[in-house]
């Protein structure tokens, strides 16, 4: 019987770099780069305090935001119409879009992972 409380948060993780070293050589300062997982495209982005991953896809209009940029308040910018959005939470801080899927990465002794977190559509 599992005695996780059922607000406690549960991810499914892939392994993205074999380590921290490897992702910071494959992604520069304020740069962005487009990965798949979870059948998904995730824009992966070196912000000011650490890495950050959202969908690689606007909602807005669904154009790739890896193709935008970021800035050293940790908003990533739409290329399309310019609408920005939080790293860490997701939200839109401008335009008519909501918010944007975010992802967990994390460094563990064998790798870096991306998280996804998981939902749980039974309740019972
Ligand atoms: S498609 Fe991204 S802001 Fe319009």
């Amino acid at each position: 019987m599992s005695k996780s409380s059922p607000k406690e948060k549960k991810y499914r993780w892939v392994k993205i770099f074999s380590s921290e070293e490897e992702m910071k050589n494959s992604l520069p300062y304020l740069k962005t780069s487009s990965i798949s997982a979870f059948g998904k495209k995730v824009c992966l982005v070196h912000g000011t305090d650490g890495f950050y991953a959202v969908r690689d896809k606007c909602p807005h209009n669904g154009f790739p935001l890896s193709g935008g940029y970021c800035n050293k308040d940790n908003t990533i910018v739409c290329p399309i119409h310019r609408y920005h959005f939080d790293l860490k939470t997701g939200k839109a801080l401008s335009g008519m879009a909501t918010k944007v899927e975010t992802f967990v990465i994390k460094v563990f002794s064998d790798g870096v992972f991306l998280g996804e977190e998981e939902f749980n559509w039974w309740p019972f």
